[in-house]
């Protein structure tokens, strides 16, 4: 699903960008264009890394809570 209109850019390729390490918006902006025209996005994009990233934060204590 496109996320960014003005700049074509999609929920799955900010997913795929958050996974590699980019964790900001200004970063997101930088790597995929999108937040940098209109704006509108910018909700949006913050929404999707902070899944992205409460997803990574679960399977980190998943994967700690097994290894103790
Ligand atoms: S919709 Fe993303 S900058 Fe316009």
């Amino acid at each position: 699903m496109y996320v960014c209109i003005c700049k074509g850019v999609t929920d799955r390729e900010i997913q795929s960008a958050v996974e590699d390490g980019i964790h900001t918006v200004r970063g997101l902006r930088k790597q995929l264009g999108c937040t940098g025209q209109c704006g509108k996005c910018k909700a949006q994009v913050r929404e999707i890394r902070d899944e992205v990233i409460a997803v990574q934060c679960d399977m980190t204590l998943n994967t700690l809570a097994l290894s103790s």
